[in-house]
């Protein structure tokens, strides 16, 4: 409206992995609205062609469900769990957020005073008007594979699911400690819970096959959405055809009028089709213009003598200015008890003044895209030095 143009840094949290407009998406929804219409009501051949790329592209997805929204795909994740196992409670994790739903949302932002001290606590409701859900719903320190194995043996045997962000973009980004999911694969299969990943950031984003893929550890259930669409609504989960029964059978209901509509899903193809035929190259690019970005931050940080945290999985990526020089963060405490909230939100101001545009709320990641250019990265990188310049004046 003020024609004021920004650097995008953000992407729409994060479903941008093509950049605004790409045309080879934008063409083929065009072809579908103008040649076939927006939905029919039914599964078309669409549903299955889509379906058949996400398997391909995720091995532990045997059947899948469409659904509109992150929330509402891991609202039924959730509830497929609890139907599969025919146990009551969830484990959920300090600072991972799976959307809204009353299946889920917890305070996932508490104050470390308020989560206090307990290794495993019942979830705070993240909202008023939840009349006291998450029901059934725990909280556990995240990275922490002796936290979850206390918490799974206090709960013995009640816990459906274990669901979690694989990589956290939720509280800046961190990565799963080596071994750590490895670990959490171990300890949900001893107790009989159902391990739930939610990637609806990291799926298509570090990796094809998401955060899955890039540390080789298959979750149960798989919660899928962001870069899926491209920008357009579209969630999936999807599981073994075992896990699936109860929904196949009728058991467990799961609709949506919009739910797999033929408009999401022809972006999804495209996404998909270009996904599967230049992935490595779109990938490589993607990792070197990140690469390329963190290291000037870190260059430039260091040079300017500001404390600060970057932290990176691909092209997801987190700044943290800190109150002290900190080697990284592994959890959302670390953060919470690091990382400098007024400094953060200095910064993001002087940055829009230099067109640049990064998410105000401090836990939310930069997103590179294959339409970040070397040369959108370096004009970045020399905004941010000029705005760190400015704000050290
Ligand atoms: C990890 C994760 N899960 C679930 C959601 C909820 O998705 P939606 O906003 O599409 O409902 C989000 C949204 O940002 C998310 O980051």
């Amino acid at each position: 409206m003020d024609e004021n143009e920004y650097l995008d840094l953000n992407m729409a949290y994060g479903p941008l992995l093509f950049g605004h407009r790409p045309q080879f998406l934008i063409a083929r929804v065009v072809h579908q609205l103008q040649e076939k219409g927006s939905q029919l009501g039914f599964p078309q051949e669409l549903n299955f062609l889509v379906a058949e790329k996400v398997k391909q592209i995720f091995p532990s997805i045997q059947l899948l469900r469409f659904a509109n929204s992150g929330t509402e795909a891991v609202a039924s994740a959730v509830r497929l769990a609890r139907a599969f196992t025919r146990r009551p409670s969830v484990i959920l994790f300090e600072g991972h957020y799976h959307g809204w739903s009353d299946a889920v949302f917890h305070r996932y932002h508490a104050s470390v005073e308020a989560l206090g001290d307990e290794a495993l606590v019942a979830a705070i409701p993240g909202t008023d008007g939840m009349n006291g859900a998450p029901y059934d719903a725990y909280v556990v320190r995240w990275n922490d594979a002796s936290a979850l194995s206390d918490a799974l043996d206090r709960l013995d045997g009640s816990v459906a699911a274990v669901v979690m962000e694989p990589v956290m973009g939720n509280a800046g980004v961190i990565a799963p400690r080596p071994g750590y999911l490895d670990a959490v694969r171990r300890l949900t299969r001893q107790h009989g819970a159902l391990l739930v990943f939610d990637e609806v950031i990291s799926g298509m984003r570090v990796a094809p096959g998401g955060a899955q893929e890039l540390y080789g550890v298959a979750s149960d259930i798989t919660v899928i959405s962001k870069v899926l669409g491209g920008g357009f609504p579209i969630a999936a989960f999807g599981a073994s055809e075992e896990i699936m029964q109860p929904i196949v059978s009728g058991q467990v209901f799961h609709g949506g009028v919009y739910s797999g509509n033929a408009m999401v899903l022809s972006a999804a193809d495209a996404v998909l089709t270009h996904l599967l035929t230049d992935g490595e190259s779109i990938y490589a690019g993607l990792n070197a213009r990140a690469e390329q970005f963190t290291a000037g931050l870190e260059e430039m940080m260091t040079r300017c003598g500001v404390p600060h945290v970057v932290q990176h999985v691909g092209p997801m990526i987190s700044l943290a200015l800190t109150r002290t020089d900190v080697a990284g963060f592994s959890d959302y405490r670390e953060v919470c008890r690091h990382a400098d909230a007024e400094r953060y939100i200095q910064l993001q101001h002087a940055l829009l003044d230099r067109g640049v545009y990064i998410h105000p709320n401090r836990f939310e990641p930069m997103y590179l895209s294959t339409a970040h250019s070397p040369q959108d990265v370096a004009e970045a990188l020399d905004r941010f030095d000029d705005t760190l310049q400015h704000i050290r004046g």
